[in-house]
């Protein structure tokens, strides 16, 4: 059972919901109304068919925007061939009392809209509609306009890829991997869904190192020590025994991917587990999760160099980005990182949810040695987007997981979450009072929360 906490709902006034359902969802809805008709107009070579197949998707886009504006009723979804329809469904059946889009917790509505806009798609014939990401002309200009961090970030990692200081023993090597945790923390700061309808322009300045070192003092509770020193007594312990492995529950493409991708490549280099697993997403997702061919995109780009235009970028950068791409591709064809998607993560569910919703996923996430959430959504499913006191400490805001189980082993969870909603828990008495206004919002301040219900 979930825990007895209100959640944040789009009727409430103070809550960030309120705003989003209003306005923020509308834009995000307009935008990929737009990317069909300019998909519509700049491809010439498309069929009748499916010219009037985008313009049928682009209709059902306006008429769910113009039913959200009206406060309409959530309707239940169109089964499309995937199995976790029928849970929303359920959801919409029992959980939530007649939901309308100005009435209704806000986590199921946002997930309810991907997911159904989601349908549209998939009941298109025309194969090129069926597959068509209305995101990813949006994410790729993102990746573009990353460029200065995405160099300067891949030159780092490099050199710190050449020298020996990566172990888990030292002043400076732990000084290394409160580095590499930040750059995953602070990758996740420019997501497309925030900006809704903002330029590129201002990701420069949210990406560099200097940004990095301003926005530390904003960590407003830090469990970095403690996961370091989980990893040491992991690197004392006989690598050889068992399989092991980190997963990373990853969020957004683009340069918060190559953050993450950063982190994979230097934990991997620790020795001290065999395997990262990627997780990433099924279906486009909050506008800029990574897909799988987002990851893809990236990765070879990266090692063709292909991602800038030759003219825009310095040979010897270039030359960079290549190596650490082909890096990469060494490690997946080594089978020492994967990307999978499974369908949970596009689920409705709070992940204190997952042991019941999807044994096999929990299992595999329970016996790796540490499981890390990456952004703001992730954070809201771990707290179920409940209405806690900012003092409630993240294991109990994340209900069952952060409960040891009796018979087996759980999950260790560490969230790194720049605050882009309202919940936001594990502060110390106090601070909470001494924040701006809309703190919980601005993704200026982050949480890096971590929580060990392993029995050993
Ligand atoms: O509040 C902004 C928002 O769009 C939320 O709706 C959502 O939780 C989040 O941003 C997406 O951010 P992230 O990519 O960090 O999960
Ligand atoms: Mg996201």
């Amino acid at each position: 059972d979930d825990p007895p906490i209100p959640l944040s709902t789009t009727a409430d006034r103070l809550s960030f919901a309120f705003p989003t359902a209003r306005t923020r969802w509308p834009k995000i809805l307009n935008q990929m109304i737009e990317e069909i008709s300019s998909t519509l107009s700049a491809k010439k070579s498309f069929s009748a068919k499916e010219i009037q197949a985008g313009k049928e998707i682009q209709a059902q886009i306006i008429s769910l925007r113009d039913q959200m504006a009206g406060n309409a009723p959530l309707t239940p979804l169109q089964y499309d061939g995937g199995m976790d329809i029928e849970n929303y469904n359920l959801e919409i059946g029992t959980f939530l009392p007649k939901p309308t889009w100005l009435h209704v917790p806000w986590l199921f509505a946002e997930c309810y809209l991907y997911r159904r806009v989601r349908t549209y798609f998939a009941f298109s014939s025309p194969i090129y509609w069926t597959t068509f990401d209305p995101f990813l002309t949006e994410k790729r200009k993102a990746l573009v306009g990353s460029k200065k961090g995405t160099i300067e970030l891949v030159k780092h990692l490099l050199q710190v890829l050449d020298t020996n200081l990566i172990s888990f023993e030292g002043e400076k090597q732990e000084a290394l991997f409160v580095e590499m945790i930040q750059i995953s923390l602070w990758g996740n700061a420019t997501d497309l869904s925030l900006l809704a309808g903002g330029g590129v322009e201002e990701l420069d300045s949210r990406q560099g190192k200097a940004a990095r070192e301003k926005s530390r003092k904003n960590v407003l509770c830090d469990d970095t020590a403690a996961v370091y020193q989980m990893l040491k007594d992991l690197q004392h312990g006989d690598i050889t025994l068992s399989s092991r492995e980190i997963h990373i529950v990853l969020d957004n493409a683009g340069f918060e991917l190559l953050a993450d991708l950063a982190l994979a490549a230097y934990l991997l280099k620790a020795d001290i587990v065999h395997k990262i697993v990627l997780h990433g997403k099924r279906i486009p997702w909050f506008v800029s999760d990574v897909n799988h061919h987002d990851y893809t995109e990236l990765v070879d780009g990266l090692a063709k160099g292909s991602i800038y235009p030759p003219n825009d970028i310095s040979r010897e950068d270039q030359q960079q980005l290549a190596r650490f791409g082909k890096h990469i591709q060494d490690l997946e064809s080594r089978k020492m990182l994967e990307f999978r998607a499974e369908m949970f993560w596009t689920a409705q569910h709070p992940f204190g949810r997952l042991p019941i919703a999807d044994p096999s996923l929990y299992a595999s996430l329970a016996s790796a040695e540490l499981v890390i959430f990456k952004g703001d959504l992730n954070y809201r499913k771990l707290t179920y987007d409940g209405q806690w006191r900012n003092t409630v400490s993240f294991g109990e805001a994340i209900g069952p997981l952060g409960k040891r189980p009796e018979d087996n082993d759980g999950m260790r969870i560490l969230a790194l979450r720049t605050s882009k909603a309202d919940v936001a828990v594990g502060l110390p008495e106090g601070v909470a009072e001494t924040l701006p206004r809309d703190w919980t919002r601005s993704g200026e301040y982050a949480m890096i929360s971590f929580c060990d219900t392993k029995s050993k």
